[in-house]
């Protein structure tokens, strides 16, 4: 198993450039398995959860050719298969998107509970209802459900009891090819949904309120196929501009979208940290004293949950007292129990609340990685901890930041892989 070994107490250096959204590209795969021609998907992040996606659709029956770095070529002429292997699955919660593909192409689907980062119960009962409202019918036998339509899936209004982004991904992609209009409600508005919808119109379909929180869909018959370049990967540009300020070191970071992340921005202006940006990067100048400050997190355009561990690193460098309000999921807090023992002064309020009291010299420890935004907020903290830290189960962090170490190290951060 590898690990990470890291010296902190270096400041970083120069520029780094951002991959593509790991949270659009995995939807990507799913928008290719709804048109019969090839889709292209350019500036595709090399990661684990990539690959594990390709393995599944492989299976599926789909072709997928591995043109060059960051570009794929997927061709799903025939899809063979209706079950989404169940021990991959297990591992990654995007699977659950290709139950819309399969169910608009094959009007069936099996497929597991989905698995992916262990942060709360995360449940699906806003797919199966979704799903239901289009004319599905569900079962359950053993570990696998079982989604059917009898001829093809019928247009409706729904309305999400919960804001979800795969849940909204997963009825536009299968309404698109339902017969007739459906309209969806408290849809989630994150740039990886809207940009998903913009290439599902460049294919031929027909779908309005894209960013919104209301979307409409009138169903077409069949999908070309197209080019989807996928948009920068927002968490990850806020993963390193929280990384510059914590470590105080003034870092340009290319290739993303600063406008994707103005919550942010906010905050770091009220604590003192300085910006730049044009367009296609931004520039971090950190104050050597950082105020703290409390934040929620929310959908977008609301502070990203995937953002809450990275900046809860931030604010144990930060001065005075502040509250982490993590909304969205319960079990997305854990990870800070190993935080205090790096010398972090946390105290746990309920699952969802912390309050971090700063300025803390944070000690290098030996840590494991429960899931990949903890694992990049360890990375930060043994950044900022003098000292050799290690960090295991660095699969997490594989799964979605692509050779982390060696774009790190170009920044300055003695940090590798063994
Ligand atoms: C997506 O997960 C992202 N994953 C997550 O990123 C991200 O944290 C999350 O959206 C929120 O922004 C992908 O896009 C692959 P949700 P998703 O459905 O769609 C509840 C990362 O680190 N809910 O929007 O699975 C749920 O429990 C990952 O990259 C239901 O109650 O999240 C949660 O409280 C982690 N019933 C809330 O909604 C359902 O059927 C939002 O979840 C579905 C969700």
């Amino acid at each position: 198993m590898d690990r990470f070994i890291i010296n902190g107490g270096t400041k970083l250096v120069g520029t780094i450039e951002v991959k593509g959204a790991k949270n659009a590209a995995l939807k990507a795969f799913a928008v290719a398995l709804l048109s019969k021609e090839p889709v292209r998907i350019r500036n595709v992040p090399e990661v684990e959860d990539i690959k594990r996606m390709c393995e599944i659709l492989k299976n599926l029956g789909a072709e997928i050719e591995h043109v060059k770095d960051g570009e794929y070529l997927v061709k799903a002429v025939k899809l063979t298969n209706y079950i989404i292997n169940p021990d991959i699955a297990k591992k990654l919660r995007a699977s659950i998107v290709l139950t819309a593909p399969l169910l608009a192409r094959l009007g069936k689907v099996k497929f597991p509970h989905p698995g992916g980062c262990i942060i709360g119960e995360r449940p699906i009962d806003v797919f199966i209802d979704g799903y239901k409202k289009l004319g599905a019918i569900i079962s359950q036998k053993e570990d696998l459900y079982e989604i059917s339509v009898s001829n093809k899936l019928k247009g409706a209004k729904f309305i999400f009891p919960n804001i979800s982004v795969t849940g909204t991904e997963s009825l536009v992609m299968a309404a698109s090819l339902a017969e007739g209009e459906t309209i969806l409600k408290n849809c989630a508005c994150e740039p990886e949904v809207e940009s998903l919808i913009e290439f599902l119109n460049s294919c031929g379909a027909k779908i309005s309120g894209a960013g919104t929180h209301i979307i409409k869909i009138k169903g077409v018959k069949t999908l070309k196929g197209g080019t989807y370049t996928i948009i920068p990967d927002r968490i990850e540009t806020g993963s390193f501009a929280i990384m510059a300020a914590s470590t105080t070191s003034i870092l340009k970071i290319t290739k993303c979208n600063p406008g994707h992340l103005e919550c942010l921005w906010v905050i770091f202006e009220k604590m003192g940290i300085k910006l730049e940006y044009g367009k296609g990067w931004v520039k971090i100048l950190p104050p050597k004293k950082i105020v703290s400050v409390s934040i929620k997190t929310r959908e977008y355009p609301g502070f990203p949950t995937d953002l809450q561990a990275p900046f809860s690193v931030l604010l144990t460098q930060a001065e005075g007292l502040a509250m982490v309000h993590e909304t969205i999921y319960e079990g997305r807090l854990n990870w800070t129990d190993e935080l205090k023992r790096m010398g972090a002064n946390v105290l746990n309020l309920d699952p969802h609340r912390i309050q971090i009291n700063g300025p803390a010299k944070l000690r290098s420890r030996e840590v494991e990685s429960p899931d990949l935004r903890a694992g990049m907020a360890y990375i930060i903290a043994a950044l900022c901890a003098k000292g050799e830290s290690i960090i295991n189960n660095i699969y997490q962090i594989d799964r979605g930041y692509e050779k982390i170490e060696e774009r790190l190290q170009k920044i300055g951060a003695d940090i590798k892989r063994i």
